[in-house]
């Protein structure tokens, strides 16, 4: 550990409080962070692990609305369901706050008012959206109207989820507030903005030059937003949830969300020591370190150091930034609205006590480097193969062997009585410590655990090979002497598992005498006696003597059952989602077209054809120019699929014509007949195809 550094100062991303976390929070931010600690007190240093919920933001009040209560009511549920969950899955914070707090809106409003009188900020006017009718300026989300891409009638101001792009209010067909339902006007308001690009220089040396050794993940997102060039960000917004901005001319106005958000760590940590908190925040021996999902990186990694850079307040920037990327479920993408999702509380009801197995599976499958995913049967694998199979059952073992032959205390041996198995067993313990430590170091946490599941893996392998049980009626000495350094290793994966599996490694620690029995497994401070890292890799935590405490398993089999119950709830999820979504596409369907008669249909010529060559029209995105076989005659068609379809993938299929259609020239080319379409209700065009191949020519009515 890097000496330059007195304390420890580790923050996770401030959940957002309208809504329950889930596998996703917990294996991104909160577990990998809380291992952090968790070793870092283990290590004996002074550490901080500082979160809270985050409480403001638009969509919070979009809840409100939606719900028919105050923004207040949201965040006091979720946050009180937010801090319930992580407490029980031994997430370890020293404080869990929130941003609704007084001392939170203080602290935010100070550190605005102390930049604003450095004249830190540029103030603008500008043209914004505003409900005539409510009389509030409209954030893009309160927008709605009618996707210019794909007609989804229900699209946001900044995205249609229908479809996915991206859009801005402007561009929505017939946009409406949600609020009143009036066509929004634009209005001037004023705001303040920070002005990212003069710290470009400094964020570049700073990161660029300066922090190499982040992750590449990190590295990269920041590298790509410095070449891209910063432009100013507002930092305050025209709604009434929020801190609200205490300078003239700021009324109706508050400091936008991820402004005041991470000031919430400075505010979480001044409520927790507000004698000591500057020593924290102020000094050059504090090691900051932000846990965060990599939807935060720039937020932490840009934003946030401008402004304590900007503050100029002798605020310390973050040491290092190890963002995870996403994990995914089952290979989508999780979802709230899709509810396609773990839930904390879920799980704690349906796995009572086996909050260790999901942070386990959830810290050997990370995603640490790149999106991953969590799966029922892997998690089912690494419970029954790597926590009961390997560490649970060689500590059982240990364990149960020492009750039986030596009436659960600790057998004594002496030093020459070691053999060559056994030299080799203990030395390689150190081994496995450091490399364990060396990762642990550098967050690398999936390999960590692999390295903790090595030691007991030796463990097993030991028990194994020497086979105790066999040799006790003819040498119990050499019995006393296995069990010896069997009970050691306990010991040693006690301290090893403590950072990953809390609950089990305090069980384990009772069982070897080596603690009280305590239900307490999110302490706050180091731990005592024994249990300390510097002490891992020895074999003296055990004195002959020494009493046991009964054995218990570590760890249960789960059953097929279990896992198939989960399995078929995520697929009744996904029909439930499917059946939704057919319905909402019903939705967006044209209505029927006016009557005509079956002359008037008849007068049209539709046949089957064959494609038999396609090529993009030069200078255009949208044409293909297709000459096809009609059965009657070769003809071309240029068709406006080339957003749908490569040239390739049209040669050699059969299709439908409307083949009297009066030609006409497009680009040039002389085009005789159309094609016959699709379009699906996400706008996507596919063209019909009979269900079996016909002849060319045939006619269709
Ligand atoms: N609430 C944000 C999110 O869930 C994270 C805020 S982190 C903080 O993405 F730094 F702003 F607090
Ligand atoms: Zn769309």
């Amino acid at each position: 550990m890097d000496k330059k550094f007195k304390r420890h100062l580790i923050t996770a991303a401030l959940p957002y409080a309208n809504g329950s976390v889930h596998i996703g929070h917990l294996a991104g931010v909160y577990v990998p962070a809380d291992i952090y600690v968790r070793y870092l007190r283990l290590r004996g240093e002074e550490v901080l692990y500082i979160c809270g919920s985050d409480e403001h933001g638009v969509p919070i009040t979009f809840k409100a609305k939606e719900l028919g209560c105050t923004p207040q009511q949201i965040v006091d549920k979720y946050h009180a369901v937010i801090k319930d969950s992580f407490h029980r899955f031994g997430i370890s914070f020293s404080i869990y706050s929130r941003t609704s707090s007084k001392i939170h809106a203080q602290t935010a409003a100070e550190f605005f008012m102390n930049m604003y009188k450095q004249g830190k900020f540029i103030e603008q006017e500008s043209e914004q959206f505003y409900d005539p009718v409510a009389k509030v300026f409209l954030a893009d989300r309160y927008i709605v109207g009618t996707c210019p891409k794909c007609g989804n009638p229900d699209a946001y101001g900044d995205q249609c989820e229908k479809c996915g792009s991206t859009l801005s209010p402007d561009e929505l067909i017939e946009p409406h507030s949600k609020l009143s339902g009036e066509r929004p006007i634009k209005k001037s308001t004023k705001h303040w903005f920070l002005p990212l690009d003069q710290y470009e220089p400094w964020l570049k040396e700073w990161i660029i030059e300066g922090h190499k050794e982040w992750k590449t993940n990190v590295y990269g997102q920041c590298k790509s937003w410095l070449d891209g060039g910063l432009k100013p960000r507002a930092v305050t917004r025209d709604l009434d949830w929020g801190v609200p901005v205490p300078v003239e001319g700021g009324e109706g106005k508050v400091l936008y969300v991820w402004f005041d958000a991470p000031i919430g760590y400075i505010s979480n940590t001044k409520e927790l020591l507000p004698d000591s908190w500057e020593q924290w925040w102020k000094s050059n021996d504090t090691r900051l370190i932000h846990f965060i999902g990599k939807d935060n990186i720039v937020f932490h990694c840009i934003v946030f150091p401008a402004m304590l850079k900007g503050h100029a307040g002798g605020y310390i920037i973050p040491e290092n930034v190890p963002a995870n990327e996403f994990l995914n479920l089952e290979g989508d993408k999780i979802s709230t609205s899709r509810n396609w999702a773990i839930w904390l509380e879920d799980y704690l009801e349906q796995f009572q006590g086996q909050q260790d197995v999901l942070r386990y599976v959830l810290c050997a499958n990370a995603p640490e480097t790149k999106d991953n995913d969590f799966t029922w049967k892997d998690f089912q694998a690494r419970n029954n193969s790597e926590l009961v199979a390997i560490y649970g059952n060689f500590v059982n073992r240990a364990l149960v062997l020492t009750h039986k032959y030596f009436d659960g205390k600790v057998p004594g041996y002496k030093e020459e009585e070691l053999t060559d198995q056994d030299k080799e067993f203990i030395n390689s313990i150190p081994v496995i410590t450091k490399e364990l430590q060396e990762n642990l170091n550098h967050f690398k946490f999936r390999e960590a655990i692999k390295e903790a599941m090595n030691l007991a893996r030796l463990g097993n392998k030991y028990l194994t090979d020497t086979e105790p049980w066999k040799i006790y009626k003819t040498n119990p000495d050499r019995v006393a002497v296995i069990l010896n350094l069997s009970l050691q290793l306990c010991a040693n994966l006690a301290i090893a598992f403590e950072p990953f599996c809390p609950f089990s490694s305090k069980k384990l620690q009772y069982m070897l005498g080596l603690a009280e029995q305590n239900n307490e497994v999110c302490p706050t401070s180091a731990p005592q006696g024994k249990i300390r890292w510097e002490l891992l890799g020895r074999r003296d935590f055990l004195q002959q003597g020494d009493s046991l405490n009964p054995a218990e398993l570590l760890f249960a089999k789960i059953e097929d059952e279990a896992i198939d119950a989960q399995i078929q709830r995520l697929a009744d999820i996904k029909k439930a989602n499917a059946a939704k979504a057919k319905e909402e596409g019903g939705k967006s369907l044209l209505p029927q077209k006016e009557e005509c008669t079956i002359e008037e249909f008849d007068k049209m010529d539709i046949r089957t054809a064959t494609v038999l060559q396609a090529e993009a029209v030069p200078k255009t995105d949208k044409l293909l120019k297709l000459t096809i076989d009609t059965g009657i005659d070769q003809r071309v068609i240029v068709s406006g699929i080339a957003e749908y379809y490569k040239p390739e993938e049209m040669v050699g299929k059969q299709i439908c014509i409307l083949a009297n259609l009066k030609p006409r020239k497009i680009r040039g080319i002389e085009s005789k007949g159309m094609i016959l379409m699709a379009k699906e209700p996400n706008g996507k065009m596919r063209f019909v195809t009979p269900q079996e191949p016909l002849s060319n020519g045939c006619i269709i009515g």
